[in-house]
This record gives structure tokens, C-alpha cells and sequence, in this order.
């Protein structure tokens, strides 16, 4: 018996659909929101308009923004003192990954107890959480729709992947109007990281037909508009378009799951601080490299995705093509890079190889991948 699950939240897509967050929360029986964001976000305005929205529907709010990128085990700690003690009865993210990313963890904390790296790994989560509402401020980490969050274990240098049906939000609310504050290498970097997500979760051990339409979709957004969102910021179909990509990405790797990019680049995230999508960008092309043979009717259609005439080519020529898109992507939002330009050393890819190992992206992916594979392909990335 073939069974699958999926899952996703509410979905509400709109410019202006911000001005849905008050009525939302109050939908979801809110009282009191706690709102998680970051320095960047609330200095482009957009807490103090979402707070304007949750007044003027009779809610109070407490905001919560001491986090970092690649956010910590510690800062999910400070964030639940503050809501424990706040009397907040629902939790909203305004921002990227790592808002998100910390408002859901400090929901599971504040009705599971104990700490994060218990529910490390898959379903460990028992008790319900509190009512959460995802407002994404980037194109990229579709942490507004999945099941993940991923914090940094500061004591082990390395990213938990808590993964749980509980971590699906209540409502994400996706108003592409909010995109158009980001930086040029922001935008870059989160949409690449959208694009990982639509490869992986195509490719992945998991995909299923209905995971598949979704990471199609955003193969072929990605590839008609990313160059146009990280060019031109104020380009608003380009930023609809890019946040359509990345909502489908991110639905689709909720519930197909990922593969070896993002096994491997949450160990270097871990490690180095570094951003999500620059990672992947020069990680990526080289896993797709070693899943190539797996499935090389998937990885033409992935290169068709990407804008590739594949017509005339044999099969593994076919699928090569996707490594060639990819690269030129890569190139044109300017993140063709090596992982040695960001501190990654030779000395140190068998720790990092070890630990990528035992994280739970690598069971999906395509092909199985024994301690030195994965070293070699650090290597190549490098
Ligand atoms: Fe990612």
C-alpha cells in the first residue's frame, strides 16, 4: 500500500492582504498576539503596519526581534521567557525564515516544555500549540507553509530540523507588496533557496504527484522571475510571481521533504553563520550532480522547468541540462560562488560531512550517500 500525507495552511495571497491579520487573529480567538520579527523587517515599516491592522481589530500585541540569521537555540529561549510572561495567547511571525522560524519553535516550547533539541528529528511533538498566523517578508524560506523549523544547536554548531505536523501554521498570509524592501543579495539569496526547495522536493524519495505540481510551479516561476525580483525590487509582478514560487516550494518541500543540498548546508549555516541561500547556491549544483542518474527523466523535466529545450538530446544529456539552467541562474543573480569564498576549509569537511550524516533532509534524498560521497561533493563545492 502506497500512503501520503499532505498538508497546508490557509493560505491568503494578495498585494494589500496584510490588512487581512487583525480579522485572521481574531478567527484563530486571539486575545493578545505575540509578534515575532526581526531589526531589518520592523525598520522597513512593516511590524508597525501589521500592529496598526491587530489595533484597529481590537487586539494588543507584545513584539518580540532579538534574533539573528541562522537563528539560535538561545534566542528561541529568550523569546519564550518574554511570551510566557506577556499573556499572549497567539504567536505571528512578520518577516523571513528566521522569524518564522523562532515564532514556531517558541510555540512549541510554550505548550510542550523542556527544550528544543528534544523534538529534534520527526514527530516528537505531542501537545497542540498556540494559534500561529506566518506573514513572510521574503521570497524563499516557505517556513510559512511547512511542517519545519530549523535552529541552530549552539552547543553542537549545527541546525535541528524539528519537522511535525504541529509546525504547519493556522494561516499564512502572503502579500507580495512586503517583498519590495528586501536587498539585492537578499532577494537573490532567498529566492535560490526557493529553487533549492523546488529541486529537492522533485526529486525527493517522497515527492508525490500532488508535491510534484507544486514544485513545478515553482521551477518555472522561479526561472521567469527571479532575475526581474533581484534586479528591480519594486518590480511587483516579478515579486507576486516570486512569492507564489516560493509559497508552491515551500508546500512542496513540507511534504515531500528535501534532500542532500540542505543536509549539507545546514551544517555549514551551523558552523559558519552564513546565509541559507548563498549555501545552497554553491552546494546544490553538485548534489544534483550525484543524484543526476537516479532519475534522469525527473531532472529533463526539471531543465524543460528551467527553460531548457531539451528536444533532440538523449536522456543523461537531457537531464544534464538542469545542472546547466541551475548554473546560469547561479550566475545572473551573481551567487555562482565556492564554498572556500565563505570560510569552508578543507580541514574541515569530514566534521561537517559526519554531521550531515544524521541530519533528517538526507533521508529523502534520491540517492543514498555513504560519509565519503558526501566529502567528495564538499569537495567539489568548494
Ligand atoms: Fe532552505
Amino acid at each position: 500500500m502506497n500512503i501520503s500525507k499532505f498538508v497546508t495552511p490557509e493560505i491568503i495571497f494578495g498585494c494589500g492582504s496584510l490588512s487581512q491579520i487583525g480579522g485572521s487573529a481574531l478567527r484563530l480567538g486571539a486575545t493578545k498576539v505575540f509578534v515575532v520579527s526581526d531589526a531589518g523587517v520592523i525598520k522597513a515599516g512593516w511590524v508597525d503596519i501589521a500592529i496598526d491592522y491587530l489595533r484597529q481589530a481590537g487586539l494588543e500585541s507584545e513584539t518580540f526581534s532579538a534574533l539573528t540569521t541562522n537563528p539560535k537555540d538561545n534566542e528561541v529561549d529568550e523569546g519564550l521567557a518574554q511570551y510566557l510572561q506577556s499573556g499572549c495567547d497567539a504567536i505571528i511571525a512578520v518577516g523571513g525564515g528566521s522569524p518564522t522560524d523562532v515564532a514556531k519553535s517558541v510555540a512549541i516550547l510554550a505548550t510542550n516544555g523542556g527544550e528544543l533539541q528534544q523534538y529534534e528529528g520527526i514527530n516528537h511533538i505531542v501537545r497542540p500549540l498556540p494559534p500561529m498566523i506566518m506573514v513572510p517578508t521574503t521570497a524563499g524560506a516557505g517556513s510559512e507553509v511547512s511542517q519545519f523549523t530549523i535552529i541552530v544547536d549552539t552547543a553542537r554548531k549545527l541546525k535541528m530540523s524539528i519537522i511535525s505536523k504541529s509546525l504547519v501554521p493556522d494561516i499564512a498570509i502572503v502579500d507580495p507588496e512586503l517583498l519590495r524592501t528586501k536587498d539585492r543579495l537578499l532577494a537573490a539569496a532567498t529566492g535560490v533557496d526557493a529553487l533549492t526547495h523546488g529541486i529537492e522536493s522533485y526529486v525527493s524519495l517522497a515527492a508525490t504527484p500532488l508535491t510534484d505540481i507544486h514544485a513545478l510551479n515553482a521551477m518555472r516561476l522561479i526561472s521567469a522571475n527571479l532575475r526581474r525580483a533581484v534586479d528591480n525590487r519594486d518590480d511587483i509582478e516579478a515579486n507576486t510571481n516570486m512569492a507564489m514560487a516560493s509559497l508552491s516550494a515551500g508546500i512542496a518541500f513540507s511534504n515531500a521533504i528535501l534532500g542532500a543540498t540542505h543536509a549539507m548546508t545546514h551544517q555549514v549555516d551551523g558552523l559558519l553563520d552564513h546565509h541559507h541561500g548563498e549555501t545552497n547556491a554553491s552546494i546544490l549544483p553538485h548534489v544534483m550532480e550525484f543524484n543526476l542518474s537516479t532519475n534522469p527523466h525527473k531532472f529533463a523535466i526539471i531543465a524543460n522547468a528551467l527553460g531548457k529545450d531539451t528536444r533532440g538530446l538523449d536522456s543523461s544529456a537531457a537531464a544534464a541540462q538542469s545542472i546547466e539552467a541551475v548554473n546560469q541562474i547561479l550566475e545572473d543573480v551573481g551567487l555562482a560562488k565556492g564554498l572556500a569564498e565563505f570560510g569552508i576549509k578543507e580541514e574541515m569537511i569530514n566534521s561537517l560531512s559526519k554531521n550531515a550524516l544524521n541530519d533528517a533532509c538526507l533521508v529523502t534524498n534520491p540517492r543514498e550517500a555513504s560519509l565519503e560521497e558526501i566529502e567528495a561533493i564538499f569537495r567539489r563545492a568548494l
